[in-house]
């Protein structure tokens, strides 16, 4: 018999990513192969993100297709996963809604994929088995990671901050950090394997290591990792303002390898708003913070999340958002319009108080419009500066055009050699143009790092 073909659907954020890339390690182990598309499958896993109502439509629409599928092949295997299936809302839905749906597990026990595949294949019922809350951080999982130089590193789990919009601490838990070990030799072994972009992971990686004993933080932590030979760029994400420590940014900007790309979500500009979203922080604060990153890490590229229209917001609160990112300049935001999420406290509010829904487009065009012109006069002023860029294809749009990202994931567009494999290398380039969402610039050196070897030739997750 041919082998069995699995593939996984990702919707969310990067740790929904590396949870897909762990699960497709466990079904390697299984002997399933990766299958292009979800028509070739026989095996099917959406990785669900709660985070947003969007989130959860797309989803649940993709569920609802695979219907189709799945009375077309009867031996089709279809399983849940992700932050959605932690939902009890949800668990209802697809027992009323989905019976093509083989199999429910959550976030807490994806380490049980193979017991669990086992379980539905043998099983004429929706097989459900979700975990209420998180157990022991399991080491040693087989992962399945994408090709490319680039990896995720879990060091947190779950959180603990509770912001009052916000579903992620009732789908992911309590704040669990690995130990400092195992997460140095996991970025040894891909230092070694040749990953050299690696992006350390977690809801809110400033917490890490205040569960651990000792007690350990983010900054012990990056210093251990930019020791490792190979390790080009360091990242992390994501962070909160609220325990951005000052040693944390005096060890980035002394850093070559920690990237100068400082993502600090600051979600409003309102002082009351702040509060009642329960962020911890006032808009003094957060400006003093900014300003100490800038003093610190000169060349910083700043970034940020914002909601508009969380319940109550009047214009005026409105205004101090749009005051805080003319202050601030980032290069870029993610803007979002506020989402009620069940069993948060700000959904109750938004019954009694919510923000009209004209009025909440209308705050995120003026937020947006008001962002762009910054992102475009912030990339205008890197014209004629060289950055080093990682090559990370071939673009969509032309096929004589590399697209690649600078440390800070701009977009930049350079000429392509069809004589020349640029892919995945690291390159020096000169900026030549930009506009709101990327540049363009010239090659202006040989790349700095060697070509990899391609381990796969077959992506199993979209
Ligand atoms: N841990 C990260 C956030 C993860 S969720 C942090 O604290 O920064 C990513 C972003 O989604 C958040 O920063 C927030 O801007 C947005 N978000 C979260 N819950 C939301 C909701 N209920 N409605 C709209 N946006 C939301
Ligand atoms: Fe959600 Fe706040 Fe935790 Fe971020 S810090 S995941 S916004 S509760
Ligand atoms: Fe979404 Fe869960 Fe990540 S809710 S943003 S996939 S932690």
């Amino acid at each position: 018999m041919s082998q069995p073909r699995y593939f996984i659907k990702t919707y969310g954020c990067q740790m929904n990513e590396r949870d897909s890339e762990i699960m497709a390690g466990q079904l390697d182990m299984l002997g399933y192969q990766p299958a292009l598309t979800d028509r070739d499958a026989d095996l099917i896993v959406i990785n669900t993100c709660a985070v947003r109502g969007s989130a959860e439509e797309h989803a649940f629409g993709y569920i609802g297709q695979l219907r189709q599928l799945k009375d077309k092949n009867p031996s089709l295997t279809l399983a849940v996963a992700g932050c959605m299936a932690q939902e009890p809302g949800t668990i209802a839905w697809l027992t009323k809604h989905a019976p093509q749906v083989d199999l429910v597990f959550g976030t807490h026990n994806l380490h049980q994929l193979p017991e669990l595949l086992e379980k539905a294949q043998d099983s004429d019922e929706m097989v459900i088995d979700v975990w209420k809350s998180a157990g022991d951080v399991v080491e040693h999982l087989p992962s399945h990671r994408k090709d490319g130089v680039k990896a995720f590193v879990n060091i947190i789990y779950g959180c603990d901050k509770f912001c009052t919009y916000c579903i992620v601490p009732f789908t992911r838990g309590k704040e669990r950090s690995r130990e400092i070990e195992p997460i140095v030799d996991e970025v040894k072994a891909l230092a070694l394997e040749g990953f050299q972009d690696i992006t350390v992971l977690g809801q809110n990686v400033n917490s890490y290591g205040h569960d651990l004993e000792p007690k350990r933080d983010l900054a012990d932590l990056l210093v251990e990792l930019e020791r490792i030979d190979g390790v080009r760029w360091l990242r992390y994400t994501t962070s909160h303002p609220r325990d951005f420590s000052q040693h944390l940014i005096d060890v980035i900007g002394a850093s070559n390898k920690i990237t100068h790309h400082v993502h600090l979500p600051v979600q409003a500009g309102s002082n009351p708003i702040l509060k009642r979203m329960n962020r911890k922080y006032t808009k003094e604060s957060y400006l003093d913070l900014i300003d100490r990153v800038k003093e610190k890490i000169p060349d910083a590229s700043l970034t940020t999340d914002i909601i508009v229209g969380f319940p109550g917001e009047t214009e005026a609160d409105f205004e101090e958002t749009l005051d805080l990112v003319r202050r601030v300049r980032y290069d870029a935001a993610f803007t979002f319009i506020y989402s009620p999420r069940e069993k948060t406290p700000a959904a109750r509010w938004e019954g009694r108080d919510p923000v009209p829904n004209p009025v909440k487009k209308d705050r995120l065009n003026r937020l947006m419009e008001l962002q762009y012109q910054i992102s475009w006069e912030a990339n205008q002023a890197l014209i004629g500066k060289e950055e080093l860029v990682l090559v990370e294809g071939v673009s969509k749009k032309n096929d004589r055009v590399w697209a690649c990202r600078t440390h800070a994931n701009k977009v930049v567009l350079i000429d392509r050699d069809p004589g020349q494999d640029l892919l995945d290398r690291f390159v020096p380039v000169r900026i030549t143009g930009a506009k709101t969402f990327y540049l363009s610039g010239v090659q202006a050196g040989e790349p700095v790092s060697d070509a990899v070897p391609r381990r796969r030739l077959e992506l199993p997750m979209v």
